[in-house]
């Protein structure tokens, strides 16, 4: 091995995957991107369930708005992944429990998705917090979008809650807003 050979080796240092790592990422800090990834997976499962609940009751545009939200949930759940994949770390995937599947009514089960977005938002402010203190600068650059894009959501789940609500379980006010979600 040559002098130059043996200088490249010492400086890259090589992350669990294998992969070539500029810097490597905390292990408390993995631990808890690793729940989080469960959470968003989790979210996936819960908002592909109430689409169910939704599509066998005929409340389609419902049906859609939750389908698109389950969607969205797996699309985080990639972007965290790749994310970790960048940083030379391999994917640890975690058991998730079952999704609820029996509802009181529209308004327990919007109210109990918008609990589970802030649960989601606490968890990315910890992440987030986590990160600034030990000097993590790439995951707060990477984190900074999507805060911002859950906050947004928390606020479309708080506007929904308000509207159910306001219908408080008149048919009518209830096709009305479903019908608003399907024109979305
Ligand atoms: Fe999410």
């Amino acid at each position: 091995m040559t002098e130059n050979n043996l200088k490249t080796k010492k400086i890259i240092s090589l992350g669990p995957s294998g992969r070539a790592v500029a810097q490597p990422m905390d292990e408390g800090l993995l631990d808890n991107f690793y729940e989080h990834l469960t959470m968003e997976r989790y979210a996936n499962v819960q908002y592909f369930s109430i689409y169910l609940w939704f599509q066998e009751r005929d409340l389609d545009g419902f049906a859609s708005f939750f389908l698109n939200e389950s969607q969205g949930e797996m699309e985080h759940a990639y972007k965290f992944a790749n994310y970790f994949v960048a940083r030379g770390q391999t994917v640890k995937l975690n058991e998730i429990p079952a999704p609820v599947q029996s509802w009181d009514s529209i308004e327990d089960l919007i109210s109990y998705s918008f609990n589970m977005e802030a649960d989601l938002t606490s968890s990315l402010q910890q992440l987030y917090s986590i990160s600034e203190r030990i000097s993590d600068t790439r995951t707060n650059v990477f984190l900074d979008p999507i805060i911002d894009a859950q906050t947004k959501s928390e606020d479309e789940f708080a506007h929904l809650l308000g509207k159910v609500k306001f219908a408080a379980n008149q048919p009518s006010a209830i096709l009305l807003i479903n019908s608003d979600l399907k024109k979305k």
